[in-house]
Parts: structure tokens; sequence; C-alpha cells
């Protein structure tokens, strides 16, 4: 079957975070002008995709409209535990088992619930950044502060963290959590078995138990697989596992996450804190999805490696200075273009304004990301090329 990835599909006027909401989220001052009218912007920012869902999924969900009621819809027979645990034992050869699977609301939901559940009022939660916002909201919701040990870009470009200095965090006997994004948001990284074995230890050893945010695990550049950071330890309960078919098959709206908790103490507090209700159209997408969506994800795969090649080729051309590389995951470029620009410029600002270019500065990741930007490039290839033509012509040449 094919599938059409340069479709552009019109989401104006549908509640979309990302085309009818993103004056709210990405500027400080909310009547910022663009050179154009707000619908006709390019929208890369948030992360959920320009194209339309897999057809199983719409399948799905109008298989179970022709059933014309939707009560309070519960997991009882086990079909959307099955369904993931297949997706994860066929792609990644990890089965977790089905009694510590929860269904979500989504993985932010459930990291605000998680850290509550975890933490108490002043003990700290560690990450990398830069990081995706809202860990460092979910963590001082509660009451926890927030610290970070901040990735670093090695001479091939590539970003890495920084063992010693996380090992000597891990060791304020203060830190009782650490958010594992993998593959991280906004760098794109897919941490390596050894680099995985490395963080995993290191909080083993200091009592300190782990979120493995893996939501952007499905999108891996051709050729690269994602190790579950629990595959790794089948036997510890000290490894929470957050996934989702709503990254991967962009259906972010409709707010279902897969949590694997096999820690019994914080999967009771989640039980018992949540009647696990399914919106039942959700439920049927996500399991359509994680039966039948491979064939999908190859071909949303394939084009999204010729995107970034796109934009690798396009810098390379066009903005020397610009450091670039291809992730290893995600639909997002990460790109560095401080070379061109006064420390502590908004790029969110300046791309929007110059160039009617929707993208997020690095400021947006809550620290280390100044003279980054993200973009997402879950988009037909005709947006892509236009918005790196505008990149190029509105990034100054010189400081
Ligand atoms: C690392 C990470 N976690 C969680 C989310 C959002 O998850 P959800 O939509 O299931 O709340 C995102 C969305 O971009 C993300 O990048």
């Amino acid at each position: 079957m094919s599938f059409d990835f340069d479709a552009i599909i019109d989401r104006v006027g549908t509640n979309s975070v990302a085309v009818d909401g993103f004056r709210k989220y990405l500027f400080d001052d909310p009547d910022l002008a663009l050179p154009c009218p707000d619908d006709e912007a390019l929208v890369m920012w948030v992360a959920d995709m320009a194209f339309a869902v897999p057809p199983v999924a719409l399948e799905a969900m109008q298989r179970r409209m022709r059933q014309p009621i939707f009560g309070y819809t519960t997991p009882i027979d086990g079909t959307l535990a099955d369904a993931f645990i297949g997706w994860c034992d066929r792609r990644y050869g990890w089965a977790p088992a089905a009694e510590h699977h929860v269904p979500a609301a989504g993985i932010v939901p459930a990291l605000y619930d998680l850290v509550g559940f975890i933490g108490e009022p002043g003990d700290v939660v560690l990450t990398h950044t830069p990081a995706y916002e809202p860990f460092e909201s979910a963590i001082s919701y509660h009451g926890c502060s927030f610290a970070s040990s901040p990735l670093l870009r090695s001479e091939a470009g590539e970003y890495v963290f920084d063992a010693s200095d996380l090992g000597a965090r891990l060791a304020d006997p203060a830190v009782k959590l650490f958010v594992l994004c993998h593959p991280h948001n906004p760098t794109g990284r897919s941490w390596r078995e050894g680099e995985l074995r490395q963080v995993a230890e290191l909080c083993f050893d200091n009592d300190v138990l782990i979120i493995s945010d893996e939501i952007h695990c499905d999108l891996m550049r051709s050729g690269r697989t994602h190790t579950p950071l629990a595959k790794l330890y089948p036997d510890s309960d000290q490894i929470i596992t957050c996934m989702s078919s709503s990254k991967t098959f962009n259906l972010a709206g409709l707010g279902l996450a897969n949590v694997v908790i096999p820690n019994d103490r914080v999967r009771e507090a989640w039980e018992d804190r949540h009647f696990p209700v399914l919106n039942p159209l959700s439920a049927a997408a996500a399991t359509a999805v994680f039966r039948e969506g491979d064939e999908w994800l190859a071909a949303l795969t394939g084009y999204l490696d010729a995107n970034f090649e796109l934009v690798r080729s396009v810098l390379a051309d066009h903005l020397p200075l610009a450091k670039f590389t291809v992730p290893d995951a995600t639909y997002l470029a990460w790109i560095d273009v401080s070379a061109y620009f006064e420390p502590g410029t908004d790029l969110t600002a300046h791309y929007a304004t110059q160039a009617g270019l929707l993208i997020e500065g690095g400021e947006k990741f809550v620290a280390d990301g100044d003279g980054c930007l993200r973009m997402n490039l879950a988009c037909p290839r005709s947006t892509v090329a236009e918005a790196m033509r505008r990149i190029v012509d509105v990034t100054p040449t010189r400081p």
C-alpha cells in the first residue's frame, strides 16, 4: 500500500495547537506581527505531524463508531495491553508483563502523577538539559526541585552526556528520581546500550528510580533500532517506561499512552488514584496501529529520512556555520545556528517575524539550548523545502 505524505492537509479551524493555537505557546508578545496572515505561516514547531493517520487507525475508529454508545470504558479484555506488548516484542524484543501495563491519558499527565507518587516536596528530580519543558513543570508542580546534567556536544557534533557530572549529581541523597528521555527530545539522540547501562547503574547505585520516557522510540532513522532501557534490566523494578502510539502515528489529540510500572509501590499508588477510563476511540485506534501499523511506519521512516537529508544538504550548502547532524531518532531537527546570532537572541521570534516560519528556539527547552532551533520535519517535503529557503534568506550572514 502507498501512503501520501506529500498531501497538504488544511488544519485551520480545528482547534489545533500547532496551527490555531501557536501564539499562546510560542510568543512572549501575543501581538507579535508576522509577515503573513497567521493561517499562512509555515508550521514546524509542536511535535505532532502534518500527515494523515494510518488508514488502519481511521478504520478501527469508524468500526467502533458503528456501536453508538461511548459509555465508561475500561481495559477489561486486555486487548490494548496485548497489542502494545506485541508491538514492543516484535520491534524491540521486549515483552513487558501485562500486569505491569497501565494506560494513561498521555505521557505528560502520567509524568505529573508519577513524580507525585515517587517524590516528596523538597526532593530533587534530575534530568538532562536541554529538556522537553513539561519535565520541569511536572517536577515543580509537586514541590520537587528540578536539577539537570547538561548534555555536551562532541567534536563530531553528537550529543553525549557527562557521566562524571551525572554521577556527582546522583550522589546527592536528595535526588530520588531521574527522568531519562530516550530517544532524547530535542536533540534526537538515541542512547546506545553502553550509555543506557551507565545511566541505569549510576541510578541503581544511588537508589534513584528512573522514568524512561520513550515516546519517540518508534521514530528511528532507517537502519537504527531502539533499545528500551527496561529490556536491559528485566529483573529490576526501578525503571518505569512510558511509550505511546500518539507520537508515532499522529494520534496525540486522542490522549492515550502506555506506561509500564514494575515497581509494586508505585503501581499500587497509580491504581489507587486512577480508575482506568479509556476513550473507546483512542483504544480502538491504538490497538489497530500496534497490530497493523508497521507498513505505514516503514513508509513514514523513509519519508522522514529524506526530509532530514534535504535539511542537511541545504545547511551544508548555504549555512556552513550551522551545526547539524541528522539525529538517530525523532522527526525533530535540532540545529545550532549560534554562529549567526548574538547570544540570547529569541530565535522563535526572529524566524516568525522575518520568515513567517513557526519553529522553536532553544530557549524553549529549559536550559542549554541557546543558539539552537528545533524544527519539526513531519510535514510534506514541499514545506521543508520552503522552510529551508526562508531560513537561508533570513539567517544573518554574520552576527
Ligand atoms: C519527550 C516527550 N514526552 C512526552 C510528550 C507528550 O506526551 P503526551 O502527548 O502523551 O502527553 C512529548 C511530546 O512532544 C515528548 O516529546
